[in-house]
């Protein structure tokens, strides 16, 4: 049952779909009820994480419908994410593997790392002030599926694989490396070869900094913070706009997202919010009304979460993200 709504294409020429579904705080049997009618509706983007502890939830689902043929492979795009307690290269392959093991599936379309600032293992909440996101990133790129498997094939590690790169044109013909060989005026083998020398090339690995919540850690940390911001769902603006357009709020917002080529993973556990969510691709915004959504932007004020409140110290770090102007 193939499922045709617009897409992103990523460097590597993977498609990652406009529309995925959140799953933070899903569990149990409402998690799998959900994401059946989730890719019952056409949702093929599912977005989990360790830390959400619903991987195997997930991984019941798609092993069922991977298995009866309803979707194939191909067509999904999982994501998860390496905890705050894994920031580190040694820790990446354990804990994408346990990933895997979990959603039973040979590979993730995106590994992500969760929180740009890291904790020490076991610790319950020690921050670690030593995170090297190139190390780490570089033990992300050990793990992708074309090099441990050529890595096997070969009898190498994939380190090995990584260096050698007469033996990896996939990687010398990376956009990303293509892209930085030209504008340093190298060759993508120079830039392969130098990947990790950031003082030579430049910061460019694409860690994704994307998340920064942790369900484990607010039930241990009461301390996190969360500023209360007003309901966009509730904003006359934005409940007007839905009247007149015949939507739901949910929908001009998420539309609004998508209009600015955002991908967005709404969270929903309700099945008929879960549909409305995806049904965003048969109507427009206008420019003017894009102009009244882009108009209530709070920028940084609108962040909700304050991360100073639950780890003392992390605005210390050498990775602390927030410090960078909105
Ligand atoms: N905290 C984290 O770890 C974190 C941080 C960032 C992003 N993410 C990822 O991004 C996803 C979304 O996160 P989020 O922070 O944006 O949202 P969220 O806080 O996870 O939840 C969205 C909220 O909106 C409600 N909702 C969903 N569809 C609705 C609709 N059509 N109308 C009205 N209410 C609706 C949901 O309630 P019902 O379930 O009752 O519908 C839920 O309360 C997460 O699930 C996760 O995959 C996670």
């Amino acid at each position: 049952m193939a499922s045709r709504i617009p897409a992103i294409t990523l460097h590597n020429g993977g498609k990652m779909p406009m529309v995925g579904l959140g799953t933070y705080q899903g569990h149990d049997d409402e998690m799998r009820q959900v994401l059946n009618v989730a890719l019952e509706c056409g949702y093929r983007h599912i977005d989990t994480a360790t830390v959400y502890r619903n991987e195997a939830e997930i991984g019941d689902v798609l092993h069922e419908w991977l298995s009866s043929g309803r979707v194939a492979r191909e067509e999904l795009f999982v994501v998860t994410k390496l905890p705050m307690t894994g920031n580190r290269s040694g820790d990446v392959g354990r804990f994408l593997q346990d990933s895997l093991d979990k959603l039973r599936l040979s590979y993730v379309d995106l590994y992500l790392i969760h929180s740009p600032v890291g904790m020490k293992a076991n610790s319950k909440g020690v921050l670690d002030m030593d995170t090297n996101h190139e190390e780490v990133y570089k033990a992300m790129e050990e793990q992708h599926p074309v090099v441990t498997s050529m890595a096997k094939r070969l009898g190498r590690t994939p380190a090995q694989v990584l260096l050698r790169s007469d033996e990896y044109p996939i990687l010398l013909q990376h956009p990303v490396v293509t892209s930085m060989a030209k504008r340093l005026g190298r060759t993508p083998a120079q830039v392969l070869l130098r990947f990790f020398d950031p003082e030579q090339l430049g910061r460019h690995s694409e860690v994704h900094q994307s998340e920064t919540g942790q369900r484990e850690l607010q039930s241990t940390h009461c301390r996190l913070q969360i500023r209360r911001i007003p309901d966009l769902l509730q904003h006359p603006v934005v409940t007007s706009m839905a009247k007149r357009l015949g939507r739901t709020p949910a929908q001009v917002l998420l539309r609004f997202l998508i209009q600015n080529n955002l991908v967005v993973i709404p969270k929903s556990t309700n099945q008929k919010r879960v549909k409305e969510n995806f049904n965003v691709f048969d109507f427009e915004l206008s420019s003017e009304d894009m102009a009244s959504l882009e108009a209530l932007d709070r920028k940084g004020d609108g962040r909700v979460i304050d991360f100073k409140s639950l780890f003392e110290g992390i605005e210390n770090h050498p990775e602390w993200p927030f410090g960078i102007p909105y």
